[in-house]
């Protein structure tokens, strides 16, 4: 899909339904775009269609015509986290434009598989991966982060392909941050890596 026929589809739904706040509204964006997939949280709705190579995100509550909502959260974040040189782990996300009625989208490269999602071949063989990462290497890694709560195996790929100083940049740049809110599916994995795709929580 070009760029153009995305703003003219998102355009004919929001001129359609005339709303600017889509929080209520996750499931009629799921009947209007057939051709699509949305999910959705607690700040953004995300539209996946087949015909892109990134997903569409769309921040639940902002201002017309302006840049300030959780998606910039997320671009900022990557900002920061790019200064610290740990930017590798996170799907970076960008502003696309206003739609029409100013409500402002952004792009992201689009992730395999969120945690929740993950098949169990693709578990196995990451698995398989990480036998060689001990209890002790895995602790020290979730101990040294902010949030603590994270998926075992994911926390396993992410010390067997990035490493222990990348680990511990990590670990340091999450406790400056503050970044939270790893829970299942906010974390994946694009090509067999560990990835973040969702970033715009620091307390
Ligand atoms: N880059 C991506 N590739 C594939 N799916 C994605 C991507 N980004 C988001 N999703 C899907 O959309 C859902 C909602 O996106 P996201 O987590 O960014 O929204 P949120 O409202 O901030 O979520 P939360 O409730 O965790 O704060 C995700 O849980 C995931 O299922
Ligand atoms: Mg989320």
């Amino acid at each position: 899909m070009e760029i153009k026929e995305l703003f003219d589809l998102l355009n004919s739904y929001t001129q359609r339904t005339d709303c600017d706040y889509y929080g209520d509204d996750a499931h009629a964006w799921f009947e209007y775009f057939k051709e699509g997939m949305t999910a959705n949280g607690a700040f953004k709705m995300c539209l996946i269609f087949e015909s892109l190579d990134y997903v569409v995100k769309i921040p639940f509550s902002y201002t017309r015509n302006e840049r300030e909502n959780a998606c910039e959260d997320e671009i900022k974040t990557y900002e920061s986290a790019k200064k610290a040189g740990v930017e590798k782990i996170f799907l970076e996300t960008w502003f696309i434009g206003f739609l029409d009625n100013g409500c402002p989208i952004y792009g992201q490269a689009k992730a395999d598989y969120t945690v929740n999602s993950l098949p169990d071949s693709k578990a196995k063989k990451y698995e398989r991966i990480t036998k060689t990462v001990t209890e002790n290497m895995r602790s020290k890694v979730t101990h040294g982060m902010y949030d603590r709560c994270v998926n075992r195996l994911w926390i396993e790929m992410f010390i067997s392909l990035y490493g222990k100083n990348f680990a511990r940049k990590f670990e340091a740049w999450t406790r400056e941050t503050r970044l939270s809110d790893f829970h299942n599916g906010n974390i994946g994995y694009r090509k067999d890596k560990p990835i973040i795709l969702d970033y715009n929580y620091c307390c």
